[in-house]
């Protein structure tokens, strides 16, 4: 059993978490994962490992409220306990200092990019943290980003805060405004990962992603979160979660994306309309 230490709301529909988790703690990576089970009769769900402290045995989870079992996570308070705890999981990201980095994040990935955030900072790179959200009330983690980038700059889809607009308008405007790019890491939605790809594509930056897809067992045994990256078929729980953004066939990932969501809409439409999400982000 995991013992829920803290519970706090980061944003809309999105909730912080502080858990007693030891081994996970002692071992957890930029880009790594868990996968937790709360009850016996629950569903698996794979969650970022957001933040972690290796001397308190804790780790921080961030966690939006999209569908059956986030939403019985939600209903958890500090003092409950979670049933399985498993990992850390998937590939620690692979960060080195390249120079100038732009760290683009969508809705929640906004808590999955920030150890990233964090360790490029640690290895002397330049970092420019762009973030993209809904509105105002969606937005977290600014002040926790800002402590290890040069710059953070924020666009809402209705200029509630930031630059109105979308986060890829960011990064173009930094582009135009001559900012040398040497490496770009970006987390969100997939349609939103696969408009930064293009666009780096294009200046021929290179460019990494953390992928979400549907998992099931989150150890390579089931093939659910299978995703085509250059000639071929990559499990994204034990290969990735970070691929390189250019190799990634983004169109079969959103066809199975929304397979899934079509499968799952029945028995989550009334959460995700409360939660604004389409069944492709966690927006
Ligand atoms: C490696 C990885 C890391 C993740 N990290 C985080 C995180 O840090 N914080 C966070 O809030 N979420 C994260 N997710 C997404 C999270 O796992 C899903 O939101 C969760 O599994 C949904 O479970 P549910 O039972 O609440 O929703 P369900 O009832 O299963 O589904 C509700 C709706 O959400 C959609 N959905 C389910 N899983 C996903 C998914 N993986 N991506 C997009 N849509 C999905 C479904 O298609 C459905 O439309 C991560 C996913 C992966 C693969
Ligand atoms: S979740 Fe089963 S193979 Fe990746």
């Amino acid at each position: 059993m995991f013992k829920i230490l803290e519970k706090d709301a980061a944003a809309h529909n999105v909730w912080r978490y502080v858990i007693a988790a030891p081994d996970v703690a002692k071992k957890a990576q930029p880009g790594q994962f868990v996968v937790l089970r709360l009850h016996e009769r629950g569903e698996r769900i794979p969650i970022s490992i957001s933040d972690w402290d290796r001397e308190a045995g804790t780790i921080t989870l961030i966690v939006q409220a999209v569908g059956h079992t986030t939403r019985q996570l939600a209903e958890m308070n500090a003092g409950d306990q979670i049933l399985d705890l498993l990992g850390p999981l998937g590939k620690p990201a692979v960060i080195e200092p390249v120079g100038t980095v732009a760290c683009i994040a969508g809705g929640v990935g906004t808590a999955i990019i920030y150890p990233e955030v964090r360790r490029h900072w640690e290895v002397g790179n330049r970092v420019l943290t762009l973030i993209g959200a809904r509105s105002r009330e969606h937005l977290f983690y600014q002040e926790e980003l800002a402590a290890f980038s040069d710059r953070v700059l924020v666009a809402t889809d209705d200029g509630s805060y930031g630059s109105q607009g979308l986060v890829t308008d960011l990064l173009h405007q930094l582009i135009a405004d001559g900012t040398q790019l040497h490496q770009v890491a970006a987390v969100g939605p997939i349609p939103m990962m696969k408009a930064v790809s293009e666009i780096t594509k294009e200046h021929g930056i290179k460019t990494i992603v953390s992928l979400n897809p549907v998992m099931v067992d989150g150890t390579g045994m089931c093939g659910a979160c299978r995703v085509r990256v250059g000639d071929e078929i990559k499990f994204c729980c034990t290969d990735g979660p970070e691929f390189d953004a250019h190799q990634v066939d983004f169109a079969s990932l959103l066809r199975r994306s929304q397979i899934y969501a079509r499968s799952e809409v029945d028995s989550n439409s009334a959460e995700m309309v409360e939660a604004g999400c389409d069944g492709q982000c966690h927006k």
